[in-house]
């Protein structure tokens, strides 16, 4: 059995390109066919809502992504593949942690930080732009990695706080009702460089520099020829450090292709040659894949069931661990209530009561009964409701002593004795 668990979170913002097969989808993948492992892979599609406010595009993203892990060999029978907004309980659970969260916690979070140093920094109001949905992105995060009770959670540096964050979060909870939640712990693949785009700067979608991983062959190739060079000539020597071209070579090559190249370089391969090879080498990685992907985007239906068969094997976890914490903090059956013959409930129902209540005449009283209703204790009237419940305080802090202090006060009741008192006080003080 595996005991194991990873998980991992893909926001449907935007189309895979390269780097994201690179940095995530292939090693994910390779992890998720190891038999020790059990691996939860979901489009966080709520999370997608707090920067996107385009439907169509968010049902696209979630399309393409979805159909991109399938075409690059995610096996859905192997894995649990769903999609965030199909499993209700996960809103739910979020709901749970946000009231065991402290503000301050999210207020030190990153991505707030940065929104917030931005608006300072053009003069602004602190929080202009910055919706409520980004504010509590953590806590919702974390009901994603607590509610499958993920040990391992495959990220990159930029996420390492999150995690850390579901940690405390979790911690807190377990401290408040119990060990319900398992700690999770970022998973950081060092190994796995992050990938140069078109220009040389990180791969990603914001500078505009990608390469859309399943791209038709021709566009492949016409992108890969865009590929910033120097301007060395054919048959003068390249270098490989700082070649945006040499490291996404690397990252599809065997070692034996890479130091080829390398052997290339230095012997002054012409620019456009050395493009063909990179162009030659992704292809033939990817296209097999494309194939895939393209029947699968032109059959939207069959993704839908994938999907929704992984949200019935997620919500087979979800649901009775959902029901289990309802429980643990108090969202209740309340038939439970009524059968319940716990002995805090009945010492509850069986305290002796202090009443405070005006005479006719204007004056302040205070009585004590018991849960029977008979009278152990009447005062006389106090001219204002403060010395009245002073004389309550004196009784509750002192007990019997007090008995004495307050005796011009106090009115004999008919067979009822000191120890009575006493012992209803007693009673009061160890209930709290
Ligand atoms: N925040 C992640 C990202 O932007 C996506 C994500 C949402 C996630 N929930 C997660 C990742 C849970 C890991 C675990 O990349």
């Amino acid at each position: 059995m595996s005991s194991h668990r990873f998980l991992t979170g893909i926001t449907p913002s935007g189309t895979p390109h390269l780097g994201n097969y690179v940095g995530s989808i292939r090693p994910s993948v390779q992890a998720s066919q190891r038999a020790d492992v059990q691996s939860f892979y979901f489009l966080a599609d709520y999370h997608a809502l707090i920067k996107i406010d385009d439907p169509a595009r968010i049902q696209r993203s979630t399309l393409e992504i979805a159909a991109s892990w399938l075409a690059a060999g995610l096996d859905p029978q192997r894995v649990t593949f769903y999609r965030q907004s199909d499993v209700p309980e996960i809103p739910e659970l979020t709901w749970l942690l946000t009231c065991v969260t402290s503000k301050g916690l999210l207020n030190r979070a990153h991505a707030y930080k940065a929104a917030v140093d931005q608006n300072t920094a053009a003069q602004q109001e602190p929080d202009a732009n910055v919706n409520a949905g980004l504010f509590m992105y953590p806590v919702l995060m974390a009901a994603d990695i607590l509610m499958f009770n993920a040990h391992q959670v495959p990220v990159g540096r930029d996420q390492v706080q999150h995690i850390e964050m579901a940690r405390d979060i979790a911690q807190r909870f377990n401290h408040l009702y119990g060990e319900h939640f398992t700690l999770p712990e970022a998973a950081i693949e060092e190994s796995v460089a992050t990938l140069p785009g078109l220009d040389g700067r990180k791969m990603s979608k914001s500078y505009d520099n990608h390469i859309a991983l399943f791209a038709p062959r021709a566009q492949l190739k016409k992108l890969v020829g865009g590929i910033v060079t120097d301007s060395r000539a054919p048959g003068e020597a390249k270098e490989t450090e700082g070649s945006a071209l040499f490291q996404i070579y690397q990252a599809f090559a065997s070692a034996d292709e890479t130091a080829a190249l390398r052997q290339a370089y230095a012997d002054g391969i012409g620019w456009a040659e050395a493009k063909q090879m990179l162009f030659e080498r992704i292809d033939r990685e990817i296209s097999p894949m494309r194939e895939r992907y393209t029947e699968l985007m032109a059959a939207p239906a069959k993704i839908e069931e994938i999907l929704l068969a992984g949200a019935t094997k997620a919500r087979a976890i979800a649901g009775p661990f959902t029901a289990e914490l309802r429980r643990a903090v108090g969202l209740r059956d309340l038939r439970s209530v009524a059968t319940s013959k716990s002995p805090v409930k009945t010492a509850k129902t069986a305290l002796p009561l202090f009443k405070q209540y005006r005479e006719a005449d204007g004056k302040f009283c205070f009585k004590l009964t018991e849960p029977g209703g008979r009278v152990l204790l009447q005062s006389l009237g106090f001219d204002s409701p403060r010395e009245a419940a002073a004389a309550i305080q004196l009784l509750q802090r002192e007990g019997q002593s007090a008995l004495v202090k307050l005796k011009t006060c106090l009115q004999p009741q008919e067979g009822i004795g000191a120890q009575d008192i006493e012992a209803a006080l007693q009673q009061l003080a160890a209930a709290g």
